[in-house]
């Protein structure tokens, strides 16, 4: 089968294409990206020897770099990672994320029905040729905020409060007018905070382990309280998988693992893992970029509380009853194996983490957190 991937070099889509090439035989993967500033070839340049794999620089709003995909290779299913997906950016400039998000969605939806259509029944619906599906990789955020308790479940009103979320929330209306207007075989999933290697350093676990190892304050918006539930990212790519291949035409799947951790626990977590880690194994101290031999200033006098995000969502933790129960998966990663697994590798691989900060990332942190 053939799979397009798109945002296929970013945190998630990266870590999906990953897990493919292991999990499944007989399959071409064409990777679409258009290598923003959260895009990274590097992330998959040992897969990219593969000869399973194409890589397609473009944008998806592109009807014609969408189309020439299409006409070259016959795809199978659409995977749809790409996306501008920092909360914080979008607040700064919501229209990229109307652009990228709500259109480059549509113009995928539109090509798709358009290659895969291969005749109209007798109620004037397209008839699609067998196999094919489309779905949209979404999130949690589309359902607003929480209060102290309750779960978001797939029948949760929608009620996305950031220019992101909106974002996320126009893309999903989309796909399912896609589903009820012209059938197309469609899934969207929701899913909760993902974590694991290849995070970019703008979201909160890999910005407190890179300013941790730069010696700098940690900065925590708020009073650190707001809640995030946690994934580990394989376990995410996993369910997307077996949405793809056993969820129904039509469906919408929550995606989380019920891990809901205050963010000022995470904070402190990371620091007190890191110094651990340096100390059972003082050849981690070679990630450190701050000169001496002492490790005692890694402690909780990093953290800053700062200014708080505008308009930040209390806390999320989904209900992920409906794929557990439908379809069988269930999160394999405890957050306490997943969350060192995860700081391990950033100490082990500074490399990557220089390499796709070395462009634009100094400007922004500049911009967002000043001389911290
Ligand atoms: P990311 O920012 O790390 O990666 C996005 C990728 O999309 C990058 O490779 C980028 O170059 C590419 N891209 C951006 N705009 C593009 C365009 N116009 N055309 C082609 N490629 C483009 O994002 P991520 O964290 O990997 O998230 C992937 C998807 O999962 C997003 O749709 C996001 O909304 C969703 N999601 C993320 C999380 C999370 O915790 N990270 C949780 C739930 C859902
Ligand atoms: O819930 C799923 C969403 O999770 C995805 O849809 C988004 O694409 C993804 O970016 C993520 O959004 P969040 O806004 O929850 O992630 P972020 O890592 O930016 O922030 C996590 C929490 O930590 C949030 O409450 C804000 C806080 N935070 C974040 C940063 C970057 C801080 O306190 N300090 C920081 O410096």
């Amino acid at each position: 089968m053939n799979y397009l991937v798109t945002g296929g070099a970013g945190f998630i889509g990266a870590n999906f294409v990953k897990y493919l090439l292991k999990n499944r035989q007989d399959i071409k993967l064409i990777v679409l990206d258009d290598l923003t500033y959260a895009g990274n070839l590097g992330t998959i340049k040992e897969e990219l020897k593969n000869p399973k794999i194409a890589f397609v620089k473009g944008n998806i709003c592109d009807p014609q770099v969408v189309e020439t995909v299409f006409e070259k290779y016959n795809v199978d299913f659409v995977l749809n990672f790409a996306a501008e997906s920092h909360v914080d950016r979008s607040i700064e400039n919501p229209q990229l994320f109307l652009q990228t998000n709500i259109l480059g969605t549509q113009n995928l939806l539109e090509t798709a029905k358009k290659y895969w259509t291969k005749g109209k029944d007798e109620n004037g619906y397209p008839v699609y040729r067998e196999g094919v599906k489309y779905l949209q990789v979404s999130t949690d955020e589309v359902y607003g905020s929480l209060g102290d308790t309750g779960y978001f479940t797939e029948k949760t009103p929608l009620d996305p409060r950031s220019p992101y979320s909106a974002s996320k929330t126009g893309a999903d209306l989309i796909v399912t007018a896609y589903s009820e207007t012209y059938k197309l075989p469609v899934n969207i999933t929701r899913c909760s905070n993902n974590y694991g290697p290849y995070h970019f350093p703008e979201k909160l676990i890999p910005l407190i382990i890179k300013n941790i190892l730069e010696g700098k304050k940690l900065p925590v918006y708020g009073d650190g309280s707001n809640v995030r539930d946690w994934l580990y990212v394989e376990d995410h790519c996993k369910a997307i998988d077996t949405v793809l291949h056993k969820g129904s035409p039509g469906e919408i799947y929550n995606i989380g693992g019920h891990n809901e951790k205050k963010n000022i626990e995470i904070v402190k977590l990371t620091l007190s893992t890191i110094r651990r880690l340096m100390e059972e194994n003082p050849a981690y101290r070679k990630a450190l970029k701050v000169s001496g031999n002492s490790i005692d200033w890694i402690c909780e006098d990093l953290i800053t509380y700062v200014k708080d995000r505008l308009g930040h969502d209390k806390r999320y933790a989904i209900d992920p009853k409906k794929i557990t129960t439908e379809l069988g998966w269930y999160p394999e990663t405890k957050f306490e194996d997943g969350i060192v697994k995860t700081i391990r590798w950033y100490l082990e691989n500074q490399d990557w983490v220089a390499e796709v900060t070395s462009g634009d990332y100094q400007h922004y942190y500049q911009q967002m957190y000043g001389n911290r």
